[in-house]
């Protein structure tokens, strides 16, 4: 058993997750059609009019305005840090470079082992930070479930797992398979549950926002 959490179990995560997110998309363009009829023709763009940097400054500035950035700045901010810091730091982490170096004969850069502890500590701190707002503030408390607590739970494991791995707290040889363990556990369940808005954000955001805005609207989305 344990052999094989520490062997082939995290090959197959790996292709789960590759081959998962890949079913998705197939999934997201197979239940939406292509519309059979013929589109209006679209309005023309209106020509922009001339700004001075001070109205086109002030524009861009007002463009923040109803976003996330104007209602909760602290939760932008934390939140950019945590996604940015969740990819990057296990891609460039000396431990897991090794791990490929020794399978596949090549692998990324990897930062100093000192700065990838830090920034896994940035990502505990911001995990506690999205665990403290559910816990406490009342309007995301309300709309908090079970699911939410054991997503964040997913995401954070491999972190504080991999955390105390490094530091070897705890019995290192436990430590380490629960480190594996947990971190193929969110490889396995990124394609298959919310943690897929890895890849819906950017469908949402950018096809279907573009579906009904500088793209053709060629797709129905609705049965
Ligand atoms: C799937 C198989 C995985 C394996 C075999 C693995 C293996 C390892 C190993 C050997 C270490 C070094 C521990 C030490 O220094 O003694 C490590 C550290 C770490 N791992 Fe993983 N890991 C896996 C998945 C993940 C995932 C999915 C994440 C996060 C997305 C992750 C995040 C980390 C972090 C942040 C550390 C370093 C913590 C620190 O230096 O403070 N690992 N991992
Ligand atoms: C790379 C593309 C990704 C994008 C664009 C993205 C975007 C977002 C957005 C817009 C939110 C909602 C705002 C917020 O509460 O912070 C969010 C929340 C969250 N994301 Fe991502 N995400 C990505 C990848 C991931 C990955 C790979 C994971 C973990 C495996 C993850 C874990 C989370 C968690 C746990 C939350 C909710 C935090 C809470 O409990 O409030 N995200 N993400």
């Amino acid at each position: 058993m344990l052999d094989f959490i520490q062997g082939p179990l995290v090959s197959i995560s790996i292709v789960v997750f590759i081959l998962g997110l890949l079913f998705q998309v197939f999934q997201f363009f197979r239940l939406t059609r292509k519309k059979e009829w013929g589109n209006p023709p679209l309005p023309q763009p209106m020509k922009p009019e001339k700004k001075t940097i001070g109205q086109q400054i002030a524009s861009w500035l007002s463009a923040l305005n109803g976003t996330l950035w104007k209602t909760d700045p602290v939760l932008t901010v934390v939140t950019s840090v945590f996604h940015i810091l969740l990819i990057i730091t296990p891609l460039f982490l000396l431990g897991h470079n090794t791990l490929i170096r020794l399978s596949c004969g090549w692998s990324l850069f990897s930062l100093p082992e000192s700065l990838s502890d830090g920034l896994t500590l940035i990502v505990l701190i911001c995990g506690a930070y999205f665990l403290g707002r559910r816990l406490f503030l009342a309007r995301v408390k309300a709309i908090t479930t079970a699911y939410d607590y054991i997503m964040l739970l997913i995401a954070i494991a491999p972190f504080l797992t991999g955390f105390f791995a490094y530091h070897q707290w705890f019995d290192y040889e436990t430590v380490i398979l629960l480190h594996i363990l947990t971190g193929e556990l969110m490889l396995i369940s990124i394609p298959f549950t919310k943690l897929g808005h890895m890849l819906f954000f950017f469908l949402y955001r950018f096809f279907i926002g573009g579906e009904y805005s500088f793209l053709r609207g060629s797709r129905s989305w609705s049965w």
